[in-house]
């Protein structure tokens, strides 16, 4: 098998990245019994919120309660913080890391958190001594690290200038994140190369989203040049509230299906991950992108039959 034994970890981005997105507000009951089943078919780490401006965001208004819910031991809980006041929530809450966000385009970080990239990266001084106080882990997410949605093209060294100061500052990983779907192979190629070249023995993500129809495909080049850490969402939800035609990320349970049968070890239950998957869908009342909830799993058909998608 091309890529035997290895070990891929799979960041459920579900909770925070599909539940903001989502046009309506899910109930915090709702959203704690996804995470629970999220947890229960494997899921090791998940962006289980965001702290931020409920003005901005209202979907994530009840991230207090969300974190309190949210069954501890097994799974790392990194909600997403925009900011130094949503770092110290996050913390005072529970997380085990935060995933600070900025966007590699001031045109994207203005849009997103009101601030240019170098006022965002001058605020990262007060996260890391607030993190390194409390002994927590800061995740470095970049976000339009493969294109921007107002700017077009991103140039590879305002990305690497963004990870040097996450790195410099102590994150312990990054994440680079093709926001708008706007990365083709060759580019994630491109771009994780360059990285593992500049900042190598550095953890990265990548976070894709489907936007272009090209999220699977990028994953597969991503793994080619040796990634080893995914984001993705259950059912395939997600979107960033600001990129217009936002669209899904990649399905938890679509990745787990390739990356089990490519030889990867995910540690989910591909059977208990459909599931999760299809309650989603019935919770939030309206198809969703992902494919291997619908059409199950290849073989063997009991399975297939076990978790009801077999036609
Ligand atoms: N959590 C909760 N509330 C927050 C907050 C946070 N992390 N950061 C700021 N706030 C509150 C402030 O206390 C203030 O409240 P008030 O009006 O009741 O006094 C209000 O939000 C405005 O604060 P300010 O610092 O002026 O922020 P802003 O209006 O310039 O907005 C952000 C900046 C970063 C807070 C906001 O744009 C945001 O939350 N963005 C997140 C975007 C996002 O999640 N995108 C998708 C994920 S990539
Ligand atoms: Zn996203």
């Amino acid at each position: 098998m091309e890529f035997a034994r290895r070990k891929v970890l799979i960041r459920e981005v579900g909770p925070r990245d599909g539940f903001q997105s989502w046009p309506d507000f899910v109930p915090t009951e709702k959203k704690l019994e996804v995470i629970r089943l999220l947890i229960d078919a494997g899921i090791r780490e998940m962006e289980t919120t965001s702290f931020v401006s409920p003005k901005a965001i209202p979907q994530m208004r009840d991230a207090v309660e969300v974190m309190a819910g949210a069954p501890k031991g097994a799974c790392a809980h990194t909600p997403l913080v925009p900011n130094l006041k949503g770092a110290r929530l996050a913390m005072d809450s529970g997380a085990d890391k935060v995933v600070v966000v900025i966007s590699a385009s001031d045109a994207h970080n203005l849009a997103n958190v009101r601030r240019t990239v170098t006022e965002s990266v001058t605020d990262l001084k007060e996260i890391f001594a607030l993190a390194k106080e409390r002994g927590k882990q800061v995740i470095g997410a970049m976000a339009v690290a493969f294109g921007c949605p107002y700017q077009g093209d991103v140039p590879e060294e305002d990305v690497f200038r963004l990870a040097d100061a996450y790195i410099a500052g102590g994150a312990a990983s990054v994440i680079l994140a093709d926001t708008t779907g706007m990365a083709t192979p060759w580019r994630i190629k491109k771009r994780v190369r360059g990285f593992r070249t500049r900042f190598p023995g550095t953890p990265f993500s990548l976070h894709l989203h489907n936007n272009r129809g090209t999220a699977m495909a990028n994953l597969y080049a991503a793994l080619e040049v040796g990634a080893d850490t995914f984001d993705t969402a259950l059912g395939g939800i997600g979107g960033c509230p600001n990129v217009p035609q936002a669209a899904g990320n990649l399905a938890t349970e679509d990745v787990v299906y390739m990356l089990e049968d490519l030889g990867c070890a995910t540690g989910i239950d591909l059977m208990k991950v459909i599931r999760a998957a299809r309650r989603l869908e019935a919770i939030l009342g309206q198809p969703l992108p992902g494919q291997v909830m619908k059409s199950g799993p290849r073989v063997p058909a009991p399975a297939a039959a076990a978790c009801g998608t077999t036609h």
